[in-house]
């Protein structure tokens, strides 16, 4: 369906795009993962002529669209695109906004393009929602909407720029839903996301972006759980380590407590674990650990998981005098540690900020 060869795209003092040759075929669902920077967003953005590519080429349906000769517009009706930020117009209601392209552009009739639109309200939850503002939506249903304005123009391929990073972790769920069901219909997308259990999940195919290039292109399963190439490996093996440095007893508690639980979700650790995760950092390191330390302290706590043994596991480093948390009086704390973590081992060490540390494993 679309063929991008020797595609370069240059800045004044960056080349974010090297030299990208790939297929795309239709009904491929692709998430594109990878660090920032490293031109995720641009390669979707040349897709559609957002961006125009320094050089190389990008055929679609067997129409060279950087070709200068080529109706820009047309080919770009045929493709939708599903940004970060809803971008509805505020003045129209729901239904209208939907309306509007169908009946601007593609010539329907507005009967037509209001029952077309109905349809695709209904298809994304928000059937009620058609006569009220954007402005009165949460930011997951406003996102919900522009994905079905972008599908009442009958796109042949939808590409999405972090649809839901801008939103409220509570409302990321329901728009995953929606494109779920876009993936399961047979529609060819391309979603940039930094959720990898999404990612992973919604994709037939996974580009990993890196070094001005797709630098790897798998299956999920090759990409995250035997990728082949050296920067790919680091890429996933650091997204399962999760790492938290407190050095004040007014750190962010329940921000932490909430970093495990995303962590957890990202790697598909069972919601149990994801539990017994937290338990671990509150009854161990927070109610046990922590009172213990004094003056200017530092405590790490690495949380890691590892997909093979679907094992979690934390390594807990902390300043201060030898202290092994067996000894403590909090016999209830120490209880409820032990009752979410097996082998908790104490051992003291001598590191530049650390003297002491515990290496568990989660139940
Ligand atoms: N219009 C521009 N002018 C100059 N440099 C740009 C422009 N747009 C992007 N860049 C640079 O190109 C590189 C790639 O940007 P891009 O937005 O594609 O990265 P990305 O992979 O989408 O990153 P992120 O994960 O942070 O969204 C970055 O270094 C960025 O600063
Ligand atoms: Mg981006």
């Amino acid at each position: 369906m679309i063929q991008i060869k020797h595609l370069q795209k240059a800045y004044s003092n960056i080349t974010p795009l090297k030299d990208v040759c790939v297929d795309i075929h239709r009904g491929d669902v692709i998430s594109i993962i990878g660090p920032s920077g490293t031109g995720k967003s641009t390669l979707i953005r040349c897709i559609n002529m957002l961006e125009k590519p320094t050089s190389g080429e990008i055929w679609v349906n067997g129409q060279c669209i950087t070709d200068k000769k080529c109706d820009i517009s047309k080919v770009r009706q045929k493709m939708g695109m599903v940004f970060q930020s809803f971008n509805l117009f505020p003045h129209l209601t729901v239904i209208e906004n939907i309306m509007k392209a169908p009946v601007d552009l593609l010539g329907k009739s507005r009967q037509q393009a209001y029952d077309d639109g109905m349809q695709l309200l209904r298809m994304v939850g928000l059937a009620d929602k058609a006569f009220n503002y954007p402005d009165n939506l949460s930011g997951g249903q406003k996102q919900r909407v522009a994905i079905a304005r972008t599908l009442a123009m009958e796109p042949e391929i939808i590409l999405f720029d972090e649809p839901t990073s801008a939103l409220d972790p509570t409302m990321v769920g329901e728009v995953q839903a929606v494109i779920r069901d876009l993936a399961r219909k047979g529609l060819t997308m391309m979603i940039v996301t930094h959720e990898m259990s999404f990612a992973r999940e919604i994709a037939n195919r996974v580009f990993y972006m890196d070094d001005g290039d797709i630098y790897e292109d798998g299956t999920p399963e090759q990409i995250f759980d035997h990728p082949q190439k050296e920067r790919t490996i680091h890429f996933i093996r650091r997204l399962k380590v999760h790492e938290a440095y407190i050095t004040s007893r007014d750190f962010d508690f329940l921000g932490l407590v909430s970093e495990l639980e995303e962590f957890g979700r990202k790697n598909q650790v069972s919601q149990k674990t994801i539990y017994r995760m937290q338990t671990v950092f509150e009854e161990l390191c927070v109610q046990i650990i922590l009172p213990q330390l004094s003056g200017d302290f530092s405590m790490s706590v690495i949380t890691s998981y590892s997909q093979q043994d679907e094992q979690a596991s934390m390594q807990i480093k902390y300043s201060g005098n030898a202290f092994d948390p067996a000894d403590t009086e909090n016999v209830l704390s120490m209880k409820l540690a032990q009752n979410a973590a097996k082998e908790i081992v104490y051992t003291p060490i001598q590191e530049d900020a650390f003297r002491n540390r515990v290496d568990l494993i989660i139940k």
